[in-house]
């Protein structure tokens, strides 16, 4: 199996000057960056800590192998049995899957048959709250021949019940009482509204509301090889492939060693740029248009993961450690995430990346071999006969050299092909380099406590029940000032 390369070379200060990093300042880092990988190395091999501290996605590709054969069985049924199937979820449940998607199925796959081989079309709805779209998609589906996955770690998000209650509406009118056998709720094991649902459900019937759990100590955004994994099933991916290539990162990831270690290398280097050399904005840049929505995924793993108010405090207690906010210590930490895409982005922001404030970092995701090439017609200008993935290449190298010739870091991954072995290796890379990233800033990269207020706000104005008296006043003591001066 060839391997993902890394190439830092242009984050270097041969390559981007004074914008670059020096071997010295690497060294000088490595004390940092080696209690960084001891402690992240602690936890992981403790299962009692990896689930206390939300690290147990770090285990997620050693998986029971029964479990996962149950899953892609169940995702073989669904798949002959039905034409569509509508995902519904957000954030940690929604981005992982839609990446998956679009990166191992073909371009244009719902559109047509010979694409997808029998498998059904994929709808993503329960993203939002904006109506256009599920009513748009209801109008035009057959109930009968529609499966639905509802996917909520908490069961409690807003956008997923809203769209799961509608859908159950358009079910039961279009299939009759027993609509619920037409619905598989991915979710926490014991706890939230959708559990609940599921357990009085398949209790009168046991075919209505099938589950699957999702495991403990799992975040949202950590978890696209446990919550989507039966949509790899549904689509006909080999799940054992995509966790196969996530194990086989996951050892790399693990090694002591900073040149050894891609994912600490990359951490170690993005938190100098930040905190040295003036970089809050991290561009991920794939240049392939399927790995766009991996971009997205990233952009939500990052940001939630490390935009954080306060630092983290260690403390310890029969035997287990827990992670508190230090409510003294302000940081209001974070690189900005940004996805782009190459090629169609150069005629966008890449004037910006180049000219503007040399405030970004660029990460370019290349694929080096395309599953099918066109090659262009003899025609006797320069583009004659060449091949598209010829000239993609070498856009990204122009790209890189030109940020290079503005001292610009960047820096490349390269994916010999892309296929579920190696997908599964890119977003485990990404996810061992956040929780280093997360270390080497001193923070909790495994809650999202900043997400909650305007949570709080919709369910105080919507008068949702077991609201706390002081969130409540909160918001009545402190509304959004208003001028007619600047309501024009
Ligand atoms: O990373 C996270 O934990 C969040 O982004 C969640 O995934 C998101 O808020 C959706 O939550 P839930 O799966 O509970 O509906």
């Amino acid at each position: 199996m060839r391997k993902i390369g890394f190439d830092f070379n242009n984050m270097m200060d041969y390559n981007a000057g004074r914008h670059g990093i020096t071997a010295g300042e690497l060294r000088a880092y490595a004390p940092k960056a080696g209690q960084a990988f001891r402690h992240i190395a602690s936890v992981l091999k403790d299962s009692k800590k990896r689930v206390a501290l939300s690290l147990e996605w770090a285990n997620l590709p050693f998986q029971d192998k029964v479990s996962i054969a149950a899953i892609q069985k169940l995702g073989e049924e669904i798949a002959e049995k039905y034409e569509n199937v509508v995902s519904l979820g957000i954030g940690g449940s929604y981005l992982g899957i839609k990446a998956a998607q679009d990166a191992l199925q073909p371009p244009y796959y719902n559109d047509f048959p010979a694409l997808r081989k029998g498998s059904p079309r994929i709808f993503f709805e329960g993203n939002n709250l904006d109506p256009e779209t599920l009513s748009s998609l209801f109008a035009n589906l057959n109930p009968k021949k529609t499966f639905i996955v509802v996917i909520s770690k908490s069961g409690e998000t807003t956008e997923t019940k809203a769209a799961l209650e509608l859908a159950e509406a358009w079910l039961r009118k279009g299939v009759g009482p027993k609509f619920a056998r037409q619905i598989v709720a991915v979710t926490g094991p014991s706890s939230g509204a959708l559990r609940e649902k599921v357990s009085a459900a398949s209790a009168k019937d046991s075919l209505a509301y099938r589950s699957l759990p999702l495991l403990e100590g799992v975040g949202g955004r950590f978890s696209e090889l446990n919550m989507g994994l039966l949509h790899l099933a549904i689509t006909g991916v080999k799940i054992k492939e995509v966790l196969k290539g996530a194990g086989a990162m996951a050892k790399i990831c693990g090694q002591a060693g900073l040149l050894k270690n891609p994912a600490l290398l990359y951490a170690v280097l993005s938190v100098l740029e930040f905190k040295k050399k003036g970089k809050p904005v991290s561009i991920i840049m794939p240049f392939s248009e399927q790995l766009k929505s991996t971009a997205d995924w990233y952009i939500q793993l990052l940001a939630e993961s490390t935009g954080k108010k306060y630092a983290r405090k260690v403390v310890l207690g029969e035997g287990l450690e827990r992670w508190v906010e230090d409510r003294s210590r302000v940081l209001n930490t974070g690189r900005t995430p940004v996805a782009a895409r190459g090629t169609n982005d150069l005629h966008s922001i890449q004037q910006n990346n180049i000219e503007g404030r040399n405030d970004k970092v660029v990460t370019f995701i290349r694929v080096e071999k395309v599953r099918r090439d066109l090659k262009l017609p003899e025609s006797g200008d320069f583009l004659s006969g060449r091949k598209l993935s010829e000239l993609l290449k070498t856009a990204q190298e122009g790209t890189a050299w030109a940020l290079i010739r503005e001292e610009r870091p960047n820096c490349a991954i390269s994916l010999p092909e892309l296929n579920a072995y190696y997908w599964g290796a890119l977003l485990f890379f990404f996810e061992m380099a956040t929780a280093y990233e997360g270390e080497l800033l001193g923070i909790n990269a495994f809650n999202q406590p900043g997400v909650e207020s305007y949570k709080n706000y919709m369910f105080h104005k919507l008068k949702k029940p077991g609201i706390s008296k002081a969130v409540a006043e909160e918001i009545e003591r402190n509304p959004v000032r208003k001028s007619r001066r600047y309501m024009l």
